[in-house]
């Protein structure tokens, strides 16, 4: 998908503004149309497709009340109430901004402007704007969305271009997939999102934290047990296997499966067989496996730590997630998305949009915990929104640093997630090794893992 230039459509009654607005927004490579009176605007607006309008309030039938200005805000309004508009006011003229805010425009600059905070402002409505009739399309024509329980996936961004043209490639498919990403760059939506949209959506879909297990409860957690078959079996017990039966499993955080697991699975994924713990029965299913991991599994393989040949049974097709770093574009639409859904969690439905400085730190944020970091940031900026507009300073996003000069002013438990995270990050994600160097097993480190909600999903 090539970026589409940002057309901005100016009107003011003043040439020498007209041009010296062209001018400067031509200079940063906006495409420009200019409109000289009400009527012009409305005819430009019904023609042509304008990310934002810059309007002046004032026309020639009456220069000073603003009245003309907005009258033609509330037309604009019942044309297309999605196009941000920024209306130009005389300096000192508030009344006049709060009246053009009351009918719908955006935003305000007073002239004579500043043409960096004008730049700014624009860049911001934009973006704003785009990410609102992005979501507007999307609940209304957005086939993805269409069928019910398909989970809705925002990513307009290049770098997700991809991974959309496979999915719907491979979406109606059999085909195992291999999912692979850092964490919460959205693994698990798009394993769902690929049931939801197969022949299987009615069945099943079975998710396991394939790398959590330990040894003593992997078969039977995968392939059941019958009564009696060690000391604890009180009852016949069915396996995740046989759950998804007709359906599809998600095998979660594979790369961090320990090799003797790595076998038994390979063995059920070759033969389409296996037996319940206890039982000597052979049982077959028709599962499709679709499994994920954080970790750079060939890197794995390189080093001995993945069977190649189980690689080769999953990876059928592999998508490859983009960390939100990579794909700045989509950073709006999720802030919205999740906006939505936490003010309706919240019942906070006076809280409609974030200000242009929140949006601008959003944008500026690394976001090492990708868009699972960037839900939690908005949940939280939800509860403390007082006003309508979630302000920066409620996203509560720390700077740059790493945190290294701030643990003394940590809490016990926020040093424990920050050492986690440092240890996780340092190995790749590998929980294992992290468990070593932070000198706890692994199924202690999985425990804290998904109390400080650091993205395992669903271990049994
Ligand atoms: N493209 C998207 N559109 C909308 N929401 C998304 C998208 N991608 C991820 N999310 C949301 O972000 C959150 C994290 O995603 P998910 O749990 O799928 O990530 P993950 O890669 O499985 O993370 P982890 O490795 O930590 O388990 C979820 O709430 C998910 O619904
Ligand atoms: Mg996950």
């Amino acid at each position: 998908m090539t970026e589409r230039k940002k057309r901005v459509l100016i009107a003011d009654d003043q040439p020498d503004v007209l041009e010296a607005l062209r001018l400067l927004l031509k200079g940063e490579s906006f495409e420009t149309e200019t409109a000289a009176s009400p009527a012009g605007v409305l005819q430009a607006i019904e023609s042509g497709d304008f990310d934002a309008v810059l309007m002046d309030l004032n026309y020639t039938r009456d220069t000073t009340s603003g009245r003309e200005g907005f009258e033609l805000l509330s037309k604009i309004q019942e044309l297309d109430s999605t196009l941000p508009v920024i209306v130009m006011t005389a300096w000192g003229s508030i009344p006049g901004a709060v009246e053009a805010m009351r009918r719908g425009a955006r935003d305000y600059v007073e002239k004579p402007w500043d043409n960096q905070r004008l730049l700014s402002l624009l860049r911001t409505h934009v973006e704003l704007g785009r990410a609102l009739r992005e979501s507007a399309r999307l609940a209304s024509e957005n086939r993805l969305l269409r069928r019910q329980g398909v989970p809705e996936l925002i990513a307009e961004s290049r770098a997700m271009q991809p991974v959309l043209t496979m999915l719907e490639r491979i979406g109606p498919s059999e085909a195992n997939v291999l999912i692979m990403g850092e964490h919460g760059t959205g693994k698990e939506i798009i394993a769902r999102w690929l049931h939801a949209a197969s022949p299987r959506a009615e069945k099943p879909l079975i998710i396991v934290n394939a790398g959590g297990l330990s040894e003593g409860v992997f078969e039977s957690e995968l392939f059941g047990h019958v009564k009696g078959a060690f000391t604890d079996a009180k009852t016949d017990r069915v396996g995740y296997f046989e759950l998804a039966d007709g359906g599809t499993l998600f095998l979660d955080e594979i790369g961090n499966m320990p090799p003797k697991q790595q076998s038994k699975l390979l063995r059920v994924l070759q033969t389409g067989e296996f037996q319940r713990v206890g039982s000597s029965k052979t049982k077959r299913v028709d599962v499709r496996v679709i499994s994920a991991t954080n970790v750079d599994i060939r890197q794995e393989v390189a080093e001995g730590r993945f069977r190649e040949d189980l690689l080769y049974r999953l990876n059928t097709v592999e998508i490859h997630l983009p960390p939100l770093r990579d794909r700045p574009e989509d950073i709006a639409a999720l802030a919205m998305h999740f906006l939505k859904r936490e003010t309706g969690k919240y019942r906070k439905a006076k809280v409609t949009g974030l200000e242009r400085e929140a949006l601008q730190a959003l944008l500026e944020h690394p976001w090492p915990g990708n868009i699972r970091e960037l839900e939690h940031t908005i949940e939280r900026a939800v509860l403390m929104a007082t006003g309508s507009q979630i302000r920066a300073e409620d996203l509560g996003l720390r700077g740059r640093g790493d945190g290294a000069a701030r643990i003394e002013e940590m809490t016990l438990e926020e040093a424990e997630k920050y050492l986690i995270q440092k240890a996780l990050g340092r190995y790749q994600g590998n929980v294992s090794r992290a468990a070593d160097a932070l000198g706890l097993s692994r199924s202690a480190l999985y425990r804290r893992l998904q109390y400080y909600d650091l993205g395992t999903s669903a271990e049994p």
